[in-house]
């Protein structure tokens, strides 16, 4: 019938359709996403600046933190749009970060895993340092509250930089546990280029594991540090996760069989079969499946199965062909959480989506769903609809990473982004003094090139708002996980 329609009775607009066909179908530049999504932690950089910074318009900021406690703990990363070092989110992004280069490293440019491999090591040189003294490990850098209240670039910060430890009488098992796993996914990335520095991270990894694990409890059980972290990054579910995470970490880096044992002789009791169905700074759950369905897989170590189980379970609530009950999707397509931020839940089940297809192919093996088999490739396209969505490939036709595409955020709640640079306007604009920033409705002077947004609501709908710090403020945990996404989509899919 569709054939035989006169051309005629087309309107215009349904011509235009037919000459232009959608602009979905056009092929995304990976490439050019993915540098982008790695040079948008130089932007997020804490302390001195080194001289190859690229992203300009960034200072010096935050040089002697520690100071107040007698320590160097100058580096490492803002979690998002503020200037505080929370150090729970940090380790979670500087993990996903190295685990992006370990999976999918070889795939990128030359000059590209360079640059990955510096994210890495800004996040691994400041976690070095929060375990360099004996019995504490230092978890946040800045009183959050007095920093929420201010609109003030990180080179004028002058809110308190308090110092939050944990310690063997304050256990911080939860932070402590995912600097093991960074250190120790770090120390795979530089293996084979420097081999001293992956020597010092797998030592240091050990070392914040000890102490995870010898000192049990969550960091947000102290009323101290609950002050801090919460309501920000409270350790909601419990640091049993981030123990299992650290082992299997240090197990993969390590080749230590003392960690597959601990993995074998604690699952049960530190939750291993909850079979949570979740991954993020908080909850490690499907993460931890998928990473160790690798030792099941291809180590055949059989002891392990429930683990594939749970990432066979975790894989079938994604494929709207099983018949599990599934993860809510918007109208568009786009994989939604409620409570804000939610493109952190979509990169990081891309990035497991991607990452559980590779074992799964290289061992020949699929996705369990009970009356469906599901193959790796089936999980890629899955993954590829996420990041199409990101790139703009949805209701809006725009881009969630700031820079890539003709349309994109330009309002994001970033301080750093929405203030004048510092190398344009030198003078101090104190605390206070931002607010017309703020407000304004222009565009961020200093565009954030390469920052996912925190993404649209569940309508699919986004207004581009810098006071909706749900929907526009960028966090280094919606990118970490997709540089290595992108790095995956650029290489298989780059040269069209
Ligand atoms: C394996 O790790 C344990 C600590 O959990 C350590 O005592 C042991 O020396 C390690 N073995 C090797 C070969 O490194």
């Amino acid at each position: 019938m569709k054939g035989c329609l006169p051309l005629a009775a087309l309107s215009l607009h349904a011509l235009v359709l037919l000459l232009h066909p959608a602009a979905s179908s056009a092929a995304h530049d990976y490439a050019d996403a993915l540098a982008k999504s790695i040079l948008f932690f130089e932007g997020q950089r804490s302390g001195p600046l080194p001289p190859d910074q690229r992203a300009r318009w960034r200072g010096d900021s935050a040089v002697s933190d520690g100071s107040l406690d007698g320590v160097d703990l100058s580096g490492g990363y803002y979690d998002a749009g503020d200037n505080v070092k929370f150090g729970f989110p940090m380790a979670f992004t500087t993990t996903m970060l190295a685990w992006g280069v370990v999976e999918f490293g070889e795939l990128m440019p030359p000059e590209q895993l360079r640059h990955a491999a510096a994210a890495v090591r800004w996040g691994t040189d400041y976690l070095l340092k929060t375990i360099a003294h004996p019995n504490r490990v230092f978890i946040q850098v800045g009183d959050p509250l007095r920093d929420h209240e201010c609109w003030e670039r990180p080179e004028d910060m002058d809110t308190a930089r308090t110092v939050y430890d944990v310690s063997p009488e304050r256990p911080g098992s939860d932070v402590a546990g995912e600097t093991a796993a960074a250190l120790a996914a770090a120390s795979m990335v530089f293996r084979e280029t420097d081999r001293p520095y992956a020597d010092r991270l797998l030592d240091g990894a050990f070392r914040a594991f000890d102490f995870a694990d010898s000192h049990r409890g969550a960091y947000s059980d102290d009323p101290d540090l609950k002050a801090g972290g919460c309501p920000f990054y409270c350790d909601f579910d419990g640091y049993q996760d981030e123990l299992l995470w650290g082992a299997a970490w240090l197990r993969r880096a390590s080749r230590n069989d003392s960690f597959l044992s601990y993995i074998q002789d604690n699952g049960k009791t530190l939750g291993a079969d909850d079979n949570i169905n979740e991954f993020g700074w908080d909850n490690k759950h499907a993460g931890l499946n998928v990473l160790v369905s690798k030792e099941f897989l291809e180590g055949q170590i059989f002891s392990l199965q429930s683990y594939k189980e749970s990432a066979d379970s975790f894989m079938c609530t994604l494929v709207p062909e099983s018949s599990s009950s599934h993860i809510q999707y918007t109208p568009g397509g786009l994989i939604y959480k409620p409570g804000g931020s939610n493109l952190q839940h979509v990169t990081s089940i891309a990035f497991l989506l991607l990452t559980y297809a590779n074992y799964l192919s290289k061992t020949s093996q699929y996705v369990d769903c009970g009356s469906l088999s599901i193959s790796p490739a089936s999980l890629r396209a899955q993954a590829k609809k996420q990041v199409d969505y990101i790139l703009g490939d949805n209701p809006m036709k725009m881009s969630y990473m700031v820079g890539y595409g003709d349309r994109f955020p330009r309002r994001i709640h970033h301080r750093g982004s929405s203030l004048p640079s510092i190398a344009d306007h030198p003078q101090f604009i104190a605390c206070k003094e931002g607010s017309v920033y703020y407000s304004s409705t222009d565009a961020n002077p200093n565009p954030l090139v390469g920052a996912v947004v925190g993404g649209p609501g569940e309508d699919d709908v986004y207004e581009d708002d810098r006071a909706d710090f749900r929907k526009s403020e960028p966090t280094t945990y919606i990118n970490a996980p997709v540089v290595g996404v992108l790095a995956y989509f650029a290489a298989n899919y780059g040269a069209q």
